[in-house]
């Protein structure tokens, strides 16, 4: 459905998209992650028509963003990083402008705008003030308004900067509401775990160069590091040292790492440990009782980091 082939966009000396490729098939929610300046927004502007891009393709549906930008811009919705919001206007106001900016019909305006108000949640504001919505409500009445023509593919550049975490999980299920209906969405940000709860894929981009793309299951495996585990030990009268029960863990095989801060002793397995429990026999055997053993799973961002750091093979 979106198809980016060897894209590239320069700015004077700067690459800002470096010989990009992409590929985002239909049912697709893609999540779009890179730190500041790594080229999001630049290639979602390519795909919304708004750059051309210097060399390489950009295309959706089949049809090329240089040469088929009315069609484009009728089947996608582009929700750029900063909306532009008008003062004087409100809510329905805002979106009969949009409405008719996309030429459709007077007769069926109301209708699609009841529903999208509805599907944002934004039914009670309809007569609100657009500038006296918060944050939260302006990033959905601009997610209502890229519906208005019934988009089937979806562009969102950070649809969520600037959410409190209640706004966040409403725009979440709003977008994989979105999703079940059918549209392809490509979402950015740079907040990895939100993206993780409801995509379908990911694609990590840094300096205009895609890093990966591909499911989330596969990011993880390939920056597999073994499991971690915490344990922090009992504090008792006649407690031995965590130091030595810390020396004896990191001279077992099947052990990567171990860092000690007071009696908290962080453990990294090597890969292919099966199992956890000769630590609990190494904890009896150095005399220490357990206060907690707690498992921990690679949290996103840790495989983030690692996949920037050009540890995919
Ligand atoms: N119109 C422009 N003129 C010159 N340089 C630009 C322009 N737009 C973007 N850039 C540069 O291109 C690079 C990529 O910018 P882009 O906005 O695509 O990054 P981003 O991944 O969206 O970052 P952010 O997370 O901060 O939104 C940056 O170095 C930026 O300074
Ligand atoms: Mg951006």
């Amino acid at each position: 459905m979106i198809k980016l082939d060897h894209v590239t966009k320069c700015f004077g000396s700067l690459t800002a998209v470096d010989d990009l490729c992409l590929e985002i098939g239909e049912g697709e929610i893609f999540g779009f992650i890179g730190p500041n300046g790594a080229g999001k927004s630049t290639t979602m502007k390519i795909l919304a028509c708004l750059l051309r891009p210097d060399s390489g393709t950009a295309s959706i549906d089949g049809r090329n963003v240089l040469s088929d930008g009315n069609r484009i811009r009728r089947m996608i919705g582009y929700m750029p990083d900063f909306l532009g919001v008008y003062d004087d206007l409100r809510v329905d106001e805002y979106l009969h402008f949009f409405a008719a900016a996309f030429g459709i019909p007077r007769k069926k305006r109301k209708s699609l705008i009841d529903s999208v108000l509805e599907l944002t949640d934004l039914t009670e504001k309809r007569k609100a003030m657009v500038d006296s919505l918060s944050r939260g409500m302006q990033q959905r009445l601009g997610v209502a308004r890229v519906l208005i023509h019934e988009p089937r593919v979806l562009l969102l550049d950070e649809p969520a900067s600037g959410l409190d975490p209640r706004a966040r999980i409403e725009m979440r299920s709003l977008l994989t509401e979105l999703g079940r209906m059918g549209k392809v969405l490509m979402v950015s940000s740079h907040i990895l775990s939100e993206l993780s709860q409801m995509c379908t894929s990911i694609g990590i981009i840094e300096r205009g160069k895609l890093l990966y793309s591909g499911s989330i299951e596969d990011a993880y495996a390939r920056t597999a590091t073994g499991e971690r585990i915490q344990i922090v030990l009992e504090s008792f009268d006649g407690a031995p040292d965590p130091a030595v029960f810390a020396e004896r863990v990191r001279s077992d095989a099947r052990v990567m790492n171990v860092s000690c801060e007071g009696r908290a002793v962080d453990v990294e397995l090597s890969e292919g440990a099966q199992g956890h429990h000769f630590l609990i026999e190494h904890a009896v055997q150095s005399g220490q009782r357990i206060a907690s053993f707690t498992p921990c799973k690679v949290e996103l961002e840790d495989a983030f980091l690692k996949l920037t750091k050009g540890a995919v093979q």
